[in-house]
Parts: C-alpha cells; sequence; structure tokens
C-alpha cells in the first residue's frame, strides 16, 4: 500500500507485517542496505519489546542504536525536544541514517519533529505501538510538540517513509489507551458516513454480547486488522486529497476543538488520554450540530451508547468554562475573530463552521450535558 504525500516524489509506504517483529529488520535492512538505524522509543515500549526488536537487527548484522524517552504526553514538549535532539546529535548521523519512531503518538510525534529538524532531514520510520498511533498519527505527515500554550503548537509535515503496523503490540496495552484509539476511531467512522459507523457499531455491540460494557480482553478481541484499515484508510482518503490541511483535511480536527480544550485544563498527560477527550469533543461539536445544522438528535446517543458499551468516559469533572474558553481562544485553528471547529448534517457530511469568538460560550453549552457540576 502507498499513500502520496505532497510534494509529489514523497511517498510514504504502508506495511502491515505478517511474521512478527522479525519483519521490522528485514524491512529496514532491504530499504536502508548498510544502515544502522537509530531506534528512538518510548521507554515502556522499549522495556517490553527491546529484545524482540533487537534481536532480529543482531541477526542481520545491524546494531542500531537506541534513544529512549520517558512515556507520557510530557515527553512532548520544548525540554523533551532538545534533550532528544542533543542525543542524537552526539551519535555519528548523517542524511540516510534512518530514525525508527518506535512508540504511541507521543513518541510519533515527538520523534518526527526531531527527524524533521535535525540534519533538516533524516529518513523517519513510524512504528505505531498504540491503536491512536496506528489508526491516525503514524499517517499523514503531522508531527509537534507542545508549548506552554497548547498542543501541538510547534512542528511540521513530514511524512515518515515507511509506517509498519504491527497489531501484536496492541495485547500490551492497557484499557486507557485502548479507550483513547476508539475516540480517533469513532471520529473516523462518523465522518466517513453511516455505513461505516453503523458497521462499527453493530461489531461493538455483537462482541461479548451476554457482557453490557467491554472490558480490556473484549476490546483486543474486537480489534481485528479490517476494523483497524477501514479506519485508517478514511483519514488516508482525506490526507491524499490535501496533504496540508489546506481545505478538506480540518475535517480530520471533527471533536478537536472542544477535544484540545478539555485536555488543556484538565492538564495534558494527566490521566486524561487525547482521544478520550476528542470523544467528548464530538459529543459537544455534534450536539451543537443537532441545533444549527439539523443533525438527528439521536445520532448523539447512538454515539454516546457506543462509547459506554466500550467503557469509555463520557463524563466530564467540573471544569471551568472561563479556562475552556481561553484554551479554545488559543486554538491554533482559530482565525482572528472566529473559532473554527467542525460540524456535520448527518454522518458523512462534515464541514468546517466558523463561530465568532464571543460566541464561544454557545458552543461550550453543548458539552454541559456531560460535564459533573457540584451541587
Ligand atoms: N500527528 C498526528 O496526526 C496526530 C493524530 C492524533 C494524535 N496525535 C497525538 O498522539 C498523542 C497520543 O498518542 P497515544 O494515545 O498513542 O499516546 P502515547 O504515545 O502517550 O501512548 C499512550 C501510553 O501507552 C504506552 N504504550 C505505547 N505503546 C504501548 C504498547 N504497545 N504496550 C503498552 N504500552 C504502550 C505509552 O508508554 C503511553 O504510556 C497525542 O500527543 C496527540 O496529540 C497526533
Ligand atoms: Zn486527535
Amino acid at each position: 500500500m502507498k499513500i502520496v504525500v505532497a510534494p509529489k516524489e514523497q511517498m510514504t509506504h504502508l506495511h502491515f507485517l505478517q511474521d512478527g517483529f522479525e519483519e521490522i529488520a528485514q524491512k529496514v535492512k532491504y530499504f536502508y542496505p548498510n544502515e544502522h538505524p537509530i531506534i528512538m522509543a518510548d521507554e515502556r515500549v522499549a522495556h517490553l519489546y527491546y529484545k524482540s526488536i533487537q534481536g532480529p537487527f543482531l541477526d542481520l548484522g545491524i546494531n542500531p542504536i537506541w534513544i529512549l524517552h520517558p512515556s507520557g504526553e510530557g515527553s512532548k514538549s520544548i525540554q523533551g525536544y532538545q534533550r532528544l535532539l542533543e542525543l542524537l546529535d552526539r551519535q555519528d548521523i548523517h542524511r540516510r541514517r534512518p530514525i525508527i519512531a518506535l512508540g504511541g503518538g507521543v513518541t510519533g510525534d515527538l520523534v518526527g519533529f526531531v527527524a524533521a529538524t535535525m540534519l533538516r532531514g533524516m529518513p523517519l520510520i513510524q512504528v505505531p505501538t498504540t491503536l491512536l498511533s496506528m489508526i491516525d498519527s503514524s499517517i499523514g505527515g503531522k508531527v509537534a510538540i507542545n508549548t506552554p500554550l497548547g498542543k501541538n503548537r510547534a512542528g511540521a509535515f513530514y511524512p515518515p517513509e515507511h509506517v509498519f503496523f504491527a497489531l501484536e503490540f496492541l495485547q500490551t496495552l492497557e484499557a486507557a489507551d485502548l479507550h483513547s484509539g476508539f475516540g480517533e476511531l469513532l471520529k473516523h467512522a462518523i465522518l466517513d458516513g453511516e455505513e461505516h459507523f453503523a458497521w462499527l457499531r453493530r461489531n461493538v455491540l455483537n462482541c461479548c454480547s451476554e457482557k453490557t460494557v467491554l472490558e480490556r480482553e473484549d476490546l483486543l478481541t474486537l480489534l481485528q486488522e479490517e476494523m483497524i484499515k477501514k479506519s485508517l484508510a478514511v483519514k488516508q482518503r482525506i490526507v491524499e486529497e490535501d496533504p496540508f490541511e489546506k481545505g478538506r483535511r480540518a475535517l480530520l480536527n471533527l471533536g478537536h476543538t472542544v477535544g484540545h480544550a478539555i485536555e488543556g485544563v484538565l492538564g495534558m498527560g494527566k490521566g486524561w488520554s487525547h482521544g478520550g477527550c476528542v470523544a467528548l469533543g464530538l459529543l459537544a461539536e455534534l450536539s451543537w450540530s443537532v441545533e444549527h445544522l439539523g443533525l438527528c438528535s439521536s445520532e448523539i446517543d447512538r454515539i454516546e451508547q457506543t462509547m459506554i458499551r466500550l467503557g469509555m468516559n463520557t463524563q466530564v469533572p467540573n471544569i471551568s468554562r472561563a479556562e475552556l474558553l481561553a484554551f479554545m481562544n488559543s486554538d491554533k485553528k482559530r482565525t482572528v475573530n472566529h473559532l473554527r471547529f467542525v460540524g456535520m448534517a448527518d454522518f458523512g457530511e462534515a464541514k468546517v463552521v466558523e463561530l465568532p469568538i464571543q460566541k464561544g460560550s454557545e458552543l461550550l453549552n453543548h458539552l454541559e450535558r456531560w460535564i459533573i457540576r457540584a451541587p
């Protein structure tokens, strides 16, 4: 599978691995002969998978260097970026030595930004290890770090040369990280249209039908390759049409205007996952769409019920509207006078909505239903 990400000659090659982790080493040797890659990995992932990944490289006479960063959103910071740059700078690096980003979306974004900027660009291979990174962040070429003012404010468009998908990684994910991935997976299905959403919902309802709420092991049973490929295809299609987010790609931000504000107020990385916040943002933005774009209100119930069955959180703690508004006002998608978010008249029919900044509160009214207010 290939996707075109402009400039035209820059392709990302997607590989679904069938023979386990050995294939990572084989493919790197094939695509980058005589190179010893630098594996920049999440500490937790390295702890779990170092032996299974390093062993096959050594067997092929390749000796990758490992550079680790602490797990969690905190690493996606200016300081985390500087530390990685300095560690990388001490290696014998050159413009064709590949960098492998091994980890979830945090690793992909952070290491991707390092690869984009070191020597004005070193070859990047993404090896996503979370559900969210498999269906979303590893493709599309957006890499970034957070600044004190908000998420992903310093970044670049820097597509990886290759992405290796190994679904085995999912087996060690915690439930919260699976839930986070399902947030973006729901988003893709809704953007794609009724057929995709209904298919996903049917799968969720039919899985372990004797249970009301799916547990971690059930989610792993539910997550077949087809579900991941279908979700990935939605992102791929939209990114191919608009690699630099001049138009349609902005639709992938569904749920993110309110979602990023929730993530910002609750504290990035403090137990609130990115995808979990996006799913809550999605409920609010679509609830606005019910009032203003004629989306059928039963769609909100269908999404919320699916989230509950997946074990996802549908309740936001008592957070201040003023703080949410401040985060929304620093959103990088906004224009001088308008907030921008994605609204929908129906599943599959999304459009970018511009709301005068002074009306931000109107959007937040639609989140109230899910906020637990102190009596
Ligand atoms: N660039 C993009 O287009 C894009 C799109 C969506 C999200 N993102 C970014 O992605 C980030 C969220 O990604 P994420 O949810 O993957 O977070 P993450 O990278 O922090 O991973 C979540 C947790 O899972 C652990 N982990 C990773 N792989 C594991 C495995 N196989 N087994 C056990 N534990 C594992 C990590 O150590 C971490 O604690 C956010 O920063 C978000 O902004 C970027
Ligand atoms: Zn996202």
